[in-house]
């Protein structure tokens, strides 16, 4: 730490003490004090109260501009009228039957418009999505192994907690990444099955295949590595992918949990040109609500439907998950709202530029579609290694600092980025930016200090 951070920390625990006794209560009985580790920093997190359109309030009373909207789950921002509205006339109908109804072939074939699939099952959250993918692809080739990339989040179960955040010297070389459990728990025999590549280095994809020939089903990936900031796949990676799986009979997974949503109408098969196997869906195509969804190929999904695979879900398709998510589908995601999020993403981008540039801070801004983030990195990162060199303080500073100018700029923790929901306005970016502009000579100063100590050191 240092006196302007350790200053910001004391101004946020001057803000916000009813956080902090809610969460004395919580820790109590919960570990950590929250229902989600990713929910956990240091002094205590923020605890909220009510949200509205692009705001939020916590139990203090603080007003946010809010761009963390639950871990980028909200493009549609909060309480979004038509999905109220959608919700509001399902609930007194009645909340879960088990059974199917007739909103079920409506959303499957709004998603099967936008993504390249031709048929979908859905689920609840982004780990459900990406858990039956994984098991699908591995019954499609009958083989077990799948290759993911490190630093990539495909949620909690054994195949996907997989060198999500490993650490020096465990995690090997390079150019052959050893894979290492994302905690304890994960079995020996699940790691043994999940072989880890470097993000845009398409040569450690093609070891693994050569070390592992017609063993591996698929390669999963988020198509724009968002658990480490933002980094985009450079010019020729995914193409590079498709190739390889083609080439070794395995399927492709995007894992759009993220990208799917906010990257634009299509997703980031639209986006960038390149067609996946399956996709995983979830976070914001609930409008608020969980929902999630895979999809592939008819002839990958008839491994259901013959009943050699098995995938079922008590709470799947309820129905005021589906309103939302048909809501959102139809009256949210649209292009005019993709045109809206875009403009603003671009003078959010813009403006952040600008004042990077006037106070001389080391960093730039990645963004894509409604999502961007400030990576305080002398370069554009390529992989997580490169991500992991971030200075911790400063990135705190930055971010206490906004919260206490109102802002909640991104989630807490380094490895997130900013959403831009369909309800933030031209004002709201502009008090954004004018948050930044009174933040950042700070952090240039307190990153030359940092810097000139390092190098005296
Ligand atoms: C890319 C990606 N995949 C999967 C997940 C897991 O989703 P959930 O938290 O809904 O289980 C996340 C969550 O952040 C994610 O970012």
């Amino acid at each position: 730490m240092y006196p302007a951070l350790d200053k910001e920390i004391a101004t946020f625990e001057r803000r916000t003490p009813k956080s902090a006794e809610a969460h004395k209560k919580n820790l109590k009985r919960i570990p950590l004090g929250v229902a989600s580790n990713y929910r956990a920093y240091d002094p205590y997190p923020i605890f909220v109260k009510e949200g509205q359109g692009s705001h939020f309030r916590d139990l203090d009373g603080n007003d946010y501009i809010d761009h963390n909207l639950c871990f980028g789950a909200l493009m549609a921002g909060h309480c979004h009228p038509a999905v109220m509205k959608a919700v509001a006339e399902r609930l007194h109908l009645g909340t879960m039957f088990g059974m199917p109804h007739d909103m079920e072939w409506q959303l499957a074939e709004e998603i099967c418009q936008r993504f390249p699939v031709e048929m979908v099952r859905f689920g609840n959250s982004g780990t459900e999505a990406t858990m039956h993918a994984i098991r699908l692809a591995r019954a499609a080739t009958g083989r077990d192994k799948i290759v993911k990339f490190e630093g990539g989040y495909h949620g909690l179960h054994d195949s996907a907690l997989v060198s999500v955040k490993p650490h020096a010297p465990e995690f090997g070389e390079i150019t052959a990444p050893i894979s290492v459990p994302g905690g304890l728990g994960v079995p020996k025999s699940a790691l043994a099955n999940v072989l880890v590549a470097t993000f845009n280095d398409l040569a450690t994809v093609e070891l693994r295949f050569k070390q592992n020939p017609g063993e591996i089903a698929a390669i999963i990936l988020e198509p724009i590595l968002m658990n480490v900031g933002l980094c985009m796949p450079q010019p020729g990676f995914l193409e590079g992918l498709r190739e390889i799986a083609i080439k070794n009979g395995a399927l492709l997974i995007f894992d759009e949990v993220k990208t799917g949503a906010k990257l634009g109408w299509g997703g980031a098969s639209e986006y960038f040109g390149v067609k996946p196997d399956m996709i995983c869906l979830a976070k914001s195509i609930g409008g608020g609500l969980p929902l999630a969804a895979f999809g592939t190929h008819k002839s990958v999904m008839d491994l259901i439907s013959q009943h050699k695979v098995f995938h079922g879900g008590t709470y799947n398709t309820n129905p005021v998950s589906m309103a939302a998510g048909l809501a959102t589908f139809r009256e949210v995601l649209s292009r005019e709202n993709y045109t809206h999020v875009n403009k603003l993403s671009t003078r959010l981008t813009n403006g952040y530029r600008k004042t990077i540039a006037k106070v001389g801070l080391q960093g730039y801004i990645a963004s894509a579609g409604a999502n961007g983030a400030l990576m305080l990195y002398p370069r554009e990162i390529r992989n997580y290694r490169d991500w992991t060199t971030i200075d911790i303080d400063l990135w705190r500073h930055y971010w206490f600092a906004m919260v206490n100018r109102g802002v909640m700029a991104q989630p807490y923790w380094w490895d997130e980025q900013w959403t831009i929901s369909v309800q933030h306005t031209e004002a709201d970016i502009d008090r954004h930016l004018a948050a930044f502009e009174d933040v950042a000579p700070a952090l240039a100063k307190a990153q030359q200090e940092r810097t000139a100590e390092v190098v005296a050191h």
